[in-house]
């Protein structure tokens, strides 16, 4: 069990400078919060907050889940946000559909784009995959264009593989 002085040391903020730094760091910090703890709940919550507290220009992060075959928002920092998304609709739909990340710079060319926030402009969606099957998605948006590529791509592969294996998911 994770003592309170843990947290404390998790929470504080390195010296930070460039992307990639800042991606190392979402990741190191989403697997330290997430160590001995299996309730998906808790560690998609905790994960959605070291995500968007980690990385610049992020106006929204956070999960979809699975649930009778449609994405349902879990939990999530930013604001409040589409409940339910069809597999194959919006950005989130297709990453379900195509079973693969995906990047949008502008997300005003991107066809069937879901505006859950009329500010937003770039968006980056990773599916989550357990046993073969996509079980969510993690999703960010940005009021900047172009916000993310593959570095972030990578992280948030990395951020979901960790999650889906070391939670218990009852969706
Ligand atoms: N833009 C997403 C909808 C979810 S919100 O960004 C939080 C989409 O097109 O699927």
């Amino acid at each position: 069990m994770k003592e309170r002085g843990d947290l404390i040391v998790e929470n504080q903020q390195p010296n930070i400078k460039t992307r990639e730094e800042a991606c190392r760091w979402a990741v190191m910090r989403v697997r330290a919060l997430i160590a001995d703890e299996r309730d998906w709940v808790v560690n998609t919550a905790n994960a959605a907050a070291a995500i968007f507290e980690s990385w610049k220009e992020v106006s929204w992060a956070g999960f979809y889940l699975m649930k009778q075959g449609e994405l349902v928002l879990g939990p999530f920092q930013g604001k409040p946000a589409c409940r339910r998304i069809q597999v194959g609709k919006g950005v989130c739909g297709t990453a379900v559909s195509e079973r693969r990340t995906q990047i949008v710079p502008d997300v005003h060319q991107f066809p069937g784009h879901i505006a859950c926030d009329g500010g937003s402009n770039s968006e980056i969606v990773v599916p989550m995959m357990r046993d073969g099957e996509v079980i969510g998605v993690i999703d960010l948006d940005s009021y900047s264009f172009d916000r993310f590529d593959e570095r972030e791509g990578q992280a948030l592969e990395q951020i979901a593989q960790m999650l889906a294996q070391d939670c218990d998911w009852n969706l």
